[in-house]
């Protein structure tokens, strides 16, 4: 049976004391929620992983990086492996965000070497995947989607696909405010839990949690995770107060 999953992805917010502050007023909210058919994850930048996985009761709340290394070890300065990732206390970690995709060059060559990084140092995956507004204006947002998924993850073995998450981020709903409606958001979570049973079966496809992401908030969460295939969210912005993100882990 599939958990609903709320994940924070902070981005690049918060300085260490200010994420250290996020973390221990997020713990405590999710405490008092007493919500335990709730999965929430929080997604930090590299420099809160170690301490914030100490702060938080992981009972009720996973800690995540929002990227890794495409290489195990050696000489890539500033990088920061999967293996780094996994010594913090983290079991989750981001792979495929647009940002990483448009701002960095993440292609799937890339992301099929990162998955396969995080994998190997036995991290749970939050697969992003997305359209930008001028695919789907010209109706080829399920034709991007699949690709992402063909060539991003179906290298993966039935098994392996068992430790993704994916979260379906159009590009167009992410810090704009323009969030997808929520027949958009089903419509395309229903596509992509299509596309995972012709290559997986109805089991694994059944199982896979498909978050949504883009301008999700306290607002709109209810209705967003109202629809039968969004399984959770995975929240930029709202994310970083402890009182909206909240809100939305308390969405129904
Ligand atoms: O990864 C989640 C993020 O891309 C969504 O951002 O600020 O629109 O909730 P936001």
């Amino acid at each position: 049976m599939r958990k609903k999953i709320v994940a924070g992805n902070w981005k690049m917010n918060k300085t260490l004391p200010e994420g250290i502050q996020l973390a221990e007023e997020v713990n405590e909210k999710v405490k008092a929620l007493q919500v335990p058919e709730v999965k929430v994850i929080l997604g930090t930048p590299f420099i809160h992983l170690a301490e914030v996985s100490k702060i938080v009761d992981p009972a009720i709340i996973s800690i995540s990086a929002q990227n890794c290394a495409t290489e195990a070890s050696g000489a890539y300065t500033g990088e920061i492996s999967a293996a780094m990732v996994a010594s913090t206390g983290s079991t989750h970690v981001i792979l495929g965000h647009s940002e990483r995709r448009s701002y960095y060059g993440e292609t799937d060559a890339i992301l099929v070497k990162k998955v396969a990084q995080a994998l190997a140092n036995q991290l749970e995956i939050i697969f992003c995947i997305g359209e930008v507004l001028a695919e789907r204006e010209a109706g080829k947002h399920f034709e991007v989607v699949k690709s992402q998924l063909e060539n991003g993850l179906f290298q993966l073995s039935p098994e392996e696909f068992s430790h993704i998450i994916l979260a379906y981020e159009p590009v167009w709903a992410i810090g704009t405010g323009k969030t997808a409606t929520s027949a958009q958001a089903q419509e395309m979570h229903a596509f992509i839990r299509k596309v995972l049973t012709e290559k997986y079966g109805k089991e694994i496809a059944e199982n896979t949690s498909i978050l949504y992401g883009g301008s999700c908030n306290a607002k709109n969460a209810d209705e967003l995770f109202s629809n039968p295939d969004v399984d959770g969210g995975l929240i930029g912005g709202a994310s970083l107060k402890a009182e909206d993100f909240s809100l939305i882990i308390a969405a129904r």
